[in-house]
Formats: structure tokens, C-alpha cells, sequence
């Protein structure tokens, strides 16, 4: 499902970039470590800060990087045009990587999902789309948004998300283990438990 413009207010906004920087990926560096020279994926980029993230701050080689919003597309294009050698940005749904990427089973190092996954109507397909394509040991770095917080009042007043069938961290976690992800020991939660951030390895 797209953001409404609140939500697309607040992913662009300099404070959300820099919250990205110097909170999220580094978060995400210690629970799993830099991937230097790996094939990643990105679903749903944004406006693709994340995208230049994972080249910069994980040493990723090349990002594949989608997003369902044709505008979110073209800002991460414009974004990310100096890195036009290594990352080539799509529009098309995380739950069907084939028809957005082309991609083969097996493909990746490493795939982010940083908050998009709870956006995604049919959201296991989009977890057994990530298993797919990558490549065994590779791995998931994921930073979700939980059902507990897409109820609350401010959130459903504010922002748009599917409203049925959204997980808990626990039914996440179930849901990547059903696809051969095997969630680390390590992980990490903020904003109460309002958000899980961690990875898995492929099996
Ligand atoms: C909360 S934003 C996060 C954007 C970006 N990852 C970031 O950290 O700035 C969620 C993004 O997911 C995208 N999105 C929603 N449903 C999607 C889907 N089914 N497939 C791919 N992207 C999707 C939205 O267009 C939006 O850009």
C-alpha cells in the first residue's frame, strides 16, 4: 500500500535521513554485521536514502532496489544517479520480485527491508520472495513495524497501512522461519517494542 502524504512527509524529511544514518543502519551493522561487495536487494526503497546507505555504510557492491510508488522510483533515481554504475532502482511489488526484477531464485547476498514489509498487503509473500532470491547464507536485515503500533489511534488517524492481518514480532519471526530465514539471537527493539529491527540468515 502507498504512504499517504503524512507518511511521506515524514520517511523524506533531513531528520528521518539522519535518524537513518546514525541510529537505524548502524543498529543494523552491529546485529549483522557490513556486507562488503555483496549483491543486494532493496524493497521498497523510498526515496532511496536506504539504497545509498547500504552501498555506503555496508559496503554492498550493487543494490537491486524497488518500490511500488512510481514517484518514490523517481526520487531515488534522482537520488541515487551518482551511484548509477551500481544500483538500478525498479517500481514494482515486493511480493513478486520475478515480474518486478526479473529475479532468479538464489540471487543475493543480502536484502533490506527497512519498514516495509507492514505495508505490504499479502506480507508472507513478500517474506517467501526474500527467501527466494536469496542465496543460502545470505542475509535479511529487516527493521519492522509492529501491529501493536499500526493500532494505535495516532497511527490510524495519521498514516495508511493495510488493516487487516498485520503480525506481531512473534508471528514475523514465525513467518521467516517458514521460509528458511533463521532470525539472529541478537535484535533489537525501540519506541517501546513498537519496532524490531534485526536479520536472518538464509538457510
Ligand atoms: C515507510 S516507507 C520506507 C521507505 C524506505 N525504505 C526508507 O526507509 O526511507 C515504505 C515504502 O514502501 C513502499 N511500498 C509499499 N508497499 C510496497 C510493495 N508492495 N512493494 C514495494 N514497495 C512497497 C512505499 O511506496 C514506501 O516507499
Amino acid at each position: 500500500m502507498l504512504m499517504n502524504k503524512v507518511e511521506t512527509h515524514l520517511v523524506t524529511n533531513p531528520a528521518n535521513r539522519v535518524f537513518q544514518r546514525c541510529v537505524e543502519a548502524p543498529i543494523l551493522r552491529r546485529l549483522g554485521g557490513r556486507t562488503p561487495g555483496a549483491r543486494a536487494l532493496e524493497i521498497g526503497c523510498g526515496s532511496g536514502y536506504g539504497t545509498k546507505l547500504i552501498i555506503d555504510q555496508f559496503g554492498a557492491a550493487t543494490v537491486d532496489a524497488i518500490d511500488l510508488d512510481p514517484a518514490m522510483v523517481t526520487r531515488a533515481r534522482r537520488r541515487l544517479r551518482r551511484y548509477r554504475d551500481q544500483v538500478h532502482v525498479m517500481q514494482g511489488s515486493a511480493d513478486d520480485l520475478r515480474a518486478a526484477l526479473g529475479a532468479c531464485d538464489a540471487t543475493y547476498d543480502a536484502a533490506f527491508d527497512l519498514g516495509v514489509i507492514h505495508h505490504v498487503t499479502n506480507w508472507r509473500d513478500a517474506v517467501a520472495e526474500v527467501a527466494r532470491v536469496l542465496r543460502p547464507g545470505g542475509r535479511f536485515y529487516y527493521l519492522e513495524v509492529t501491529a501493536a503500533a499500526l493500532a494505535r489511534p495516532s497511527y490510524r488517524r495519521l498514516l495508511d497501512h493495510p488493516a487487516e492481518d498485520r503480525f506481531t514480532a512473534g508471528q514475523f519471526l514465525a513467518a521467516l522461519r517458514c521460509q528458511g530465514l533463521e532470525p539472529a539471537e541478537s535484535w533489537r527493539t525501540y519506541v517501546g517494542s513498537d519496532y524490531r529491527v534485526g536479520v536472518a540468515l538464509r538457510l
